[in-house]
């Protein structure tokens, strides 16, 4: 029985030595070719490997990141599960990232590396005290979840939307279309932590962002294809906006020559919000294959009718 890691050797070393230690029986590897197809039952990939029906034994597709939007449309042959990673070397950094770049907003940081760039020392107001300022999160999954968390020490007042109705203590919580409509209406700094989806493409719009109060800042750590850059950067240019933290764009990288480069009230980061952490990625993969062993289903198991529902890939 032989586990196939098909991402980064860097990360593979790690794993092979924690599947050393737990998991004996399973044979690591890191060539498809050194190994017989038949001997495969999982795989871990960040991209939809080529053929998957050349492994007959295949039980389990571990993603190993967070999103598996790449695998919309993907041919996943019948049984072979796709289990993405819920994990909480993910799930920190997401928090820390999000509380960073609400922080920031809050506190003008934004504007005031653009004063520094500009050589300009000049005190800016400090509108609202945190327990003044309405953050909320679209996405309330297990990401989403830890960001609020993470926010709440700081007395923020808390929303978030989701899918279906979630309930999270000190969060002021809200579904469906009109429910994202009343919380936009008092949304100081939106966070983004949706998964991409047919439903979710393009979500952050000129409509959206008008139905935001003026003023208003984003935080994006979704993905890309989520946001109209042109409808940003004009929200911004006229006040509607007035401030954003990217760590995700569309293209990757963004282009040297794009204008979210150079606005000043942008903060660009290269989608590092959260970067699978090895050694616990490993610890939370190694206890997902031993509860496959036993029948049992993995922790972040993908629904995979309702993700080829969303192929979009010719939405684009
Ligand atoms: C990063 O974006 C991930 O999906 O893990």
């Amino acid at each position: 029985m032989a586990f196939l890691f098909l991402c980064d050797a860097t990360r593979g070393a790690v794993f092979a030595e924690v599947f050393s230690e737990h998991l004996p029986d399973v044979r690591f590897c890191m060539d498809p070719d050194a190994i017989g197809d038949d001997d495969i039952r999982f795989i871990m990939t960040w991209n939809v490997p080529e053929n998957l029906r050349r492994y007959p034994n295949l039980e389990a597709v571990f993603c190993i990141g967070a999103g598996v939007d790449q695998f919309a449309g993907a041919s996943i042959p019948p049984g072979v599960k796709l289990v993405r990673m819920v994990d909480q070397g993910i799930t920190r950094m997401v928090a820390e990232y999000v509380a960073m770049a609400v922080l920031s907003l809050h506190r003008n940081l934004h504007l005031y590396i653009d004063q520094q760039r500009r050589r300009v020392w000049k005190e800016l107001e400090q509108r609202s005290q945190a327990v003044d300022r309405r953050v909320s999160v679209l996405g309330m999954g297990v990401l989403g979840e830890a960001a609020l968390r993470g926010l709440q020490p700081f007395g923020f007042h808390l929303s978030g939307w989701s899918r279906s109705r979630r309930s999270i203590d000190g969060v002021t919580c809200h579904k469906g279309q009109a429910g994202l409509r009343e919380m936009l209406a008092g949304t100081d700094i939106l966070v983004c932590l949706l998964p991409l989806t047919g439903n979710t493409i393009g979500i952050l719009n000129e409509d959206l962002f008008g139905a935001l109060p003026r003023g208003a800042c984003l935080v994006h750590a979704g993905r890309g294809r989520q946001l109209d850059a042109d409808a940003l950067l004009s929200s911004l240019d006229s006040g509607r906006l007035s401030g954003a933290f990217l760590d995700v764009t569309d293209p990757e990288p963004l282009p040297p020559e794009h204008p979210l480069w150079g606005h000043p009230r942008v903060v660009v980061t290269p989608h590092i919000a959260a970067t699978t952490q090895a050694k616990s990625a490993a610890l939370t993969t190694v206890q997902n294959v031993e509860r496959l062993l036993v029948g049992a289903d993995p922790t972040g198991l993908v629904d995979l009718a309702e993700l080829s529902e969303s192929n979009f890939s010719d939405q684009r």
